[in-house]
């Protein structure tokens, strides 16, 4: 069977940066950036997602197009008869665990949507009434777990269309909008009057605050926000084309991304400022802080509703790329047609996504490891699955591929003279520093 590939560049660039930038941008990184210190969080997230992730990711797109497979395939392929196909079993069962609790987020944006819409973010609430709406709403039975079916179905029919008219053609469309909405929601944020402190908040370093926790934080989130560890940019990478250049569209990628998150956050921190709120207020910030923001600020019923349709879209665009892992996988390993693939990951991840969901509610006593069944979710795979699955990716790059293939990805064989030049400070990062700064982080992590 003849494999789909990305059409062009944009197409390719549009479904990685579709692939990062995500719920990981508009929700796990803002409130981040209040629990972590502000700009010193910033600081250390830069050194993470251009020094250490860049070159992860390259590799992830490098194993991807070298082997022209899925992620199970592509280690079969690149070192056949070798216990790398279990690195391979993995990267594809972790995505499916992923996009289960993701789509359960995906499910609240849906909800908090319909209430923009129907406006019942109304003047005068306090910020108090919006925690419990949002305590309340999650911890109910029925609502959520209709957010977390439309939103999974949504991300179905994506994939069912396939890469090129399904995620390539969603691509092209969303992510510039995204781009335009999330651009508007920042100025009408930075012209709030007192947004000025956010703004110094976000900017100005206060390097004192950096320390062991902070770092470990910073590179969990590169590794969310640019979908590393987890198979999606080696499935990804495996629909690019030969002609196209990996370092400059990773880069690109990377740095689209890292704006995003900043856009994100110069349309939360400032408003957060603004109305006198706890920048700290951890992962609630989203979704409690901000609907009394849009209450009460001129036009925030528009905002509103534009922020939580930008929070939909985003993460849409990153489920398929975790669920496609999956169905790719299946399609070219397991000889399923793409629909009855993409049927059986849809009922894997709905169970997972209910259980996950109720954990809020009835489910809440119900702990493994001490944790609810959404937090062991979210922790096993931000905290030990994706950062060791990164790992283990770029090791295999840097220790078991061959240095001349490795390069030969690079430079197209040869024939990109610009990344010629540069190629062999990246191989040097893969080699040497990316695993040894990532297990030191990781361990350091463990221990502390
Ligand atoms: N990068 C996505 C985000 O920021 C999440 C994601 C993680 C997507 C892993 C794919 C794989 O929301």
């Amino acid at each position: 069977m003849e494999r789909e590939n990305f059409g062009n560049r944009f197409g390719v660039l549009v479904a990685m940066a579709g692939s990062a930038i995500g719920l990981g941008n508009l929700w796990r990184f803002p409130y981040l950036v209040g629990s972590y210190g502000g700009a010193a969080f910033v600081f250390v997230y830069i050194f993470c997602v251009f020094l250490l992730c860049l070159p992860i990711f390259m590799s992830e797109v490098i194993v991807g197009r070298r082997s022209h497979a899925n992620a199970y395939g592509a280690f079969k392929k690149l070192a056949p008869g070798t216990k790398w196909k279990w690195l391979g079993a993995v990267s594809v069962v972790t995505p499916i665990i992923v996009v289960s609790y993701y789509s359960v987020v995906g499910g609240w944006s849906v909800e908090y949507f319909f209430k923009a819409l129907t406006l019942e973010f109304t003047a005068g609430a306090t910020q108090a009434e919006m925690g419990t709406m949002f305590g309340r709403f999650i911890s109910s039975v029925w609502a959520p777990i209709t957010g977390h079916t439309i939103f999974l179905l949504l991300t179905a029919f994506i994939i069912i269309a396939g890469v090129k008219s399904g995620i390539e053609k969603f691509g092209k469309v969303m992510m510039p909008l995204l781009f335009v909405l999330i651009i508007f929601i920042a100025v009408r944020a930075a012209t709030l009057p007192g947004a000025g402190e956010g703004l110094k908040y976000l900017f100005q370093p206060d390097f004192s605050k950096i320390d062991a926790s902070v770092c470990a934080a910073a590179l969990g989130q590169a590794f969310f926000s640019l979908s590393l560890g987890v198979g999606t940019i080696l499935t990804y990478g495996s629909y690019v084309s030969r002609n196209e250049n990996i370092i400059a569209s990773s880069t690109y990628t990377a740095t689209a991304d890292f704006l995003f998150a900043m856009l994100a956050s110069c349309a939360i921190m400032p408003a957060v400022f603004a109305f006198g709120l706890n920048p700290q207020e951890g992962p609630g910030l989203v979704f409690e802080t901000l609907p009394f923001i849009f209450a009460n600020m001129p036009l925030g019923w528009l905002v509103a509703i534009l922020f939580f349709l930008a929070l939909i879209v985003a993460a849409l665009t990153s489920s398929i790329s975790l669920y496609e892992v999956g169905v790719a996988y299946l399609v070219e390993e397991r000889k399923f047609s793409r629909r009855g693939a993409s049927v059986l990951v849809f009922l894997i991840a709905w169970v997972l996504g209910i259980l996950c969901s109720l954990s809020f509610g009835p489910l809440s006593d119900l702990h493994i490891f001490g944790q609810t069944i959404f937090n062991f979710f979210d922790k096993l795979s931000a905290n030990v699955l994706m950062p060791v699955g990164g790992l283990l990716l770029v090791i295999f790059v840097g220790w078991v591929m061959k240095k001349a293939d490795v390069l030969d990805e690079m430079t197209n064989g040869g024939s990109l003279p610009g990344n010629r030049r540069i190629s062999g400070f990246i191989y040097f990062l893969i080699r040497y520093i990316c695993p040894l700064a990532v297990a030191a982080v990781f361990l350091s992590a463990l221990i502390f």
